[in-house]
């Protein structure tokens, strides 16, 4: 079902855990399964320089979080946000049809981050 780079993912993920003292969190719910992740970001002069994340979901929500946690470090806010589950799931060589709904979870979960992180600015 899956490709052996998503099994490399889901089976040695990166990015696992709770962070302390994050900058932002954000918090999302999959509507098609009911799966929840949550990831957290630390930012430095407006760049990711840290971020974790944690899910009740399938092996594809941890292999598309644990890249996507991978991909934001790093990078600015605003270049964090251009990162779409698209991106993702091309880095991974692909995902199955059914299982295209698991990696907006990191995407929309980067997102609410932000937004987490920007509202704690004001
Ligand atoms: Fe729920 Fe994959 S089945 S995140």
């Amino acid at each position: 079902m899956y490709n052996d780079k998503v099994l490399e993912a889901f089976a040695n993920p990166k990015n696992v855990g709770e962070m302390e003292n994050a900058d932002g969190i954000g918090t999302i719910g999959n509507a098609s399964c009911g799966d929840i992740m949550r990831i957290y970001i630390k930012v430095e002069n407006n760049v990711i320089v840290d971020a974790k994340f944690k899910t009740f979901g399938c092996a594809a929500a941890i292999a598309t979080a644990s890249t996507a946690t991978d991909m934001i470090i790093g990078k600015t806010i605003e270049e964090a946000l251009t990162i779409k589950n698209a991106d993702v799931v091309a880095f991974l060589g692909g995902l199955p049809p059914q299982k295209i709904h698991c990696s907006v979870l990191a995407e929309e979960a980067i997102q609410a981050a932000v937004e987490d992180y920007r509202s704690k600015q004001k």
